[in-house]
């Protein structure tokens, strides 16, 4: 979310005349957009206004901007700790950002926190990194209270955008070359929730949006991120067995596999529930690879609790694990908990599911071994050669030319835990899935 609205703010900048420039000490304008998900974001973020400011009275005509999730929940001390930035702008007003830099020239310092958006990210201009890949929101905010998470503070309730408007940038987006999308919420499976189908009282569902972007020509890959597990219905994995362009690919995530943890997070499901989910999606769709979220170290986790964590990440076998230590974010429920773990033996556990669950890792990429997958290709390696990426979000090196937006065929020859190797890339063929190398044959 937070690099979605990154391609929105550089996108303003552009339409505002600006071109970026290679110095740093040369800008008239700096723009940090921040996140505020864990603590280390917090303290990088003074760390860098600290050191932009000998450059800015070098360059009197620089202005600072500090937009996103910390501007949303620090906002006035900013100004207070680093009284030399600019303008202040929280997730709700990125479309106001330029406008602000302006107003700031003349009259100082600005900042605008309202609390609701009115222009979703997705309709202001972008500038992506990559030509064929984009990112839609498809909504904004999230309406659960994860004890743990700061996000509803900062991004506050849900708001859906209508399936028409999503409908009409995938579009355009295909009209520009855009051959991958990936349907952005904070909470996308309970799209809709908030708003009417038009001309009826009827509520959209999130599988009615991934039916209809799959009809949508030109876009052969579909993803979208994330989704709840609570909230994951048997009609959104029928819509994506369905549903040719939607990748083979769920992040589902877990955060604790601990009933009692799960219940102190304010998480709704449990252990045999999240398992039997996992199952129930793999029989509907047999290829799909799935990635996680996990906490260590929420407050209270014991050692037992911990090792329900490690059972749930060795019977689900995820492809990928982002796994995180537990940090108090000021305003969360979980930050006034008491019974924090000491830090070395939230250190002691992460090492341990770290090492668990590079093996698991490494076990799934070793299945692929000898089979053909389809890759759209992202650029060159990073030894050399082409990187691409499999329907199942797998990252791939081979050799050859990196073309950018091909799709190949390849055949893995190697498996890591956080990547595949592979050869023989040749022009894709029209089925996409990954498959055996006889059903490729026949
Ligand atoms: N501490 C550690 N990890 C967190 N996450 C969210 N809040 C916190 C926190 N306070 C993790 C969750 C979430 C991911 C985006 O970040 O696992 O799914
Ligand atoms: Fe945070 Fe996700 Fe929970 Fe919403 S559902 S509160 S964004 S962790």
């Amino acid at each position: 979310m937070n690099e979605h609205d990154s391609e929105r703010i550089a996108g303003l900048l552009t339409a505002g005349g600006m071109v970026p420039t290679e110095e740093l000490g040369d800008a008239e304008v700096v723009v940090f957009n921040t996140c505020a998900i864990r603590e280390n974001a917090d303290n990088r973020l003074y760390g860098q206004l600290g050191h932009l400011r000998p450059l800015k009275q070098r360059n009197p005509r620089m202005r600072i901007v500090v937009a996103g999730c910390l501007a949303q929940k620090d906002q006035g001390r900013i100004l207070q700790r680093a009284p030399w930035v600019d303008v202040v702008v929280g997730t709700h007003a990125i479309g106001s950002l330029l406008d602000l830099v302006r107003l700031a020239e003349r009259e100082g310092p600005q900042m605008d926190v309202r609390e609701y958006t009115e222009v979703f990210p997705s309709a202001l201009p972008a500038v992506r990194g990559d030509r064929h890949r984009a990112w839609v929101s498809v909504s904004v905010g999230c309406d659960n209270r994860c004890t743990f998470c700061i996000v509803p503070l900062v991004r506050g309730p849900q708001r859906s955008r209508a399936i028409g408007d999503v409908l009409a940038e995938v579009q355009g987006l295909a009209g520009q070359g855009v051959v991958e999308v990936t349907l952005l919420g904070q909470n996308v499976n309970t799209y809709g929730r908030d708003i009417t189908v038009p001309g009826s009282s009827r509520r959209p569902l999130f599988a009615d949006l991934l039916r209809a972007v799959n009809e949508v020509e030109g876009i052969r890959r579909i993803r979208f991120t994330s989704p709840h597990p609570a909230h994951f219905t048997d009609d959104v994995i029928a819509a994506m067995a369905e549903s040719e362009n939607v990748c083979e690919h769920i992040h589902f995530p877990l955060q604790s596999g601990s009933d009692r943890v799960l219940h102190l997070m304010n998480r709704s499901y449990r252990q045999a529930r999240y398992l039997a989910w996992v199952l129930r999606i793999r029989e509907a769709i047999p290829e799909v690879a799935f990635s996680t979220d996990i906490i260590v170290g929420f407050p209270g986790e014991t050692e037992g609790d911990f090792r329900e964590t490690l059972r749930v990440v060795e019977e689900a076998r995820f492809d990928s694990a982002y796994t995180f230590q537990y940090s108090p974010r000021p305003g969360t429920r979980a930050a006034g908990l008491e019974d924090q773990v000491p830090k070395e033996v939230v250190q002691e556990r992460f090492d341990r599911l770290v090492a668990l669950q590079e093996g698991i890792s490494l076990e799934r990429n070793r299945a692929l071994q000898g089979r053909t997958v389809e890759v759209l290709v992202e650029g060159e390696g990073r030894k050399g050669g082409a990187q691409g990426r499999t329907r199942s979000n797998k990252v791939v090196h081979f050799e050859g030319e990196p073309r950018p937006g091909e799709f190949l065929d390849v055949t893995v020859t190697g498996a890591h835990p956080h990547h595949l190797d592979a050869r023989d890339a040749r022009p894709a063929r029209s089925v996409t899935v990954d498959r055996e190398p006889a059903a490729a044959a026949s």
